[in-house]
């Protein structure tokens, strides 16, 4: 095991939003994960013709959250808010970012709102409902609504922008960062990544994939890589470049026989 010890007390380090491909952004807090190392956790932004916000961070960094995504759209010009699932991690200023931005509406699922609504009392009029694989337009681009093959939510589903090809893909493809933050996937150790994110995924994410047919996932898998993903995001890992979409997708396939017990 590649694992390490945070020492209690030790400040969080900061990583300030990163661009990633053109007029996208990854915002990105860092926390320790499990006790052992440090970990993502990511929301995205994409300057297009209609400004829109993926996931909203947590409460606990609600302050450098705003300040991060409001150095790069202003509140009154934010135009979408989409939340991959109600998870605190995800929605964690939800509610503050359509309150502080007037103009913005959220992009949700038919099932997720009847959520939102009850347990945020978000107004049924502030909220667009988009179903799985319907792409909608933020002015300048489609963004298809995709859901990942895993997931910790029975509404999750991440987003893919048809222009840039980058797919923010919720908590799939997780995996925590070596003894120091990295911006790419690409500057973790290949073993390590591997191994880091399949133990990510078994304790944290998708326990169930024990239980899971190994040709079925690889077909689900198979379905995500036909939409010829240049860029994979994910809130729980650093970016994962062109160059590693390949691999990426080739570990998260082989998870249901593999084992980090
Ligand atoms: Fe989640
Ligand atoms: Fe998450």
């Amino acid at each position: 095991m590649n694992h390490f010890d945070i020492a209690p007390g030790t400040a969080r380090p900061r990583q300030a939003p990163l661009e990633v491909a053109p007029a996208t952004f990854l915002i990105r807090a860092v926390t320790p994960s499990v006790g052992e190392s440090w970990t993502n956790l990511n929301s995205m932004v994409i300057r297009a013709a209609e400004p829109i916000v993926v996931d909203t961070g947590m409460v606990t960094d609600r302050e450098q959250w705003f300040e991060d995504v409001f150095s790069l759209v202003a509140p009154d010009d934010l135009r979408w808010i989409f939340v991959t699932h109600n998870d605190s991690d995800h929605s964690g200023n939800m509610v503050e970012a359509l309150s502080r931005c007037p103009n913005a509406t959220l992009v949700t699922s038919p099932g997720e709102s009847f959520r939102s609504h009850a347990s945020f009392g978000i107004a049924h009029e502030r909220m667009r409902l988009v179903g799985n694989d319907e792409p909608f337009c933020v002015g300048d681009r489609m963004l298809r609504p995709v859901r990942p093959p895993v997931y910790d939510s029975p509404y999750t589903r991440g987003v893919f922008d048809e222009l840039t090809r980058v797919y923010y893909a919720s908590d799939a493809f997780c995996a925590p960062m070596p003894d120091h933050p990295v911006d790419w996937v690409s500057e973790i150790a290949p073993e390590r990544w591997a191994e880091g994110s399949a133990r990510f995924h078994h304790a944290s994410l998708c326990p169930w994939l024990s239980l899971v047919d190994a040709a079925a996932f690889r077909a689900e898998v198979d379905r995500l890589a036909r939409l010829e993903i240049d860029t994979i995001l994910s809130a729980h890992s650093p970016a994962i470049g062109r160059e590693s979409v390949p691999r990426a997708l080739a570990q998260l396939a082989s998870l249901p026989g593999s084992s980090t017990d």
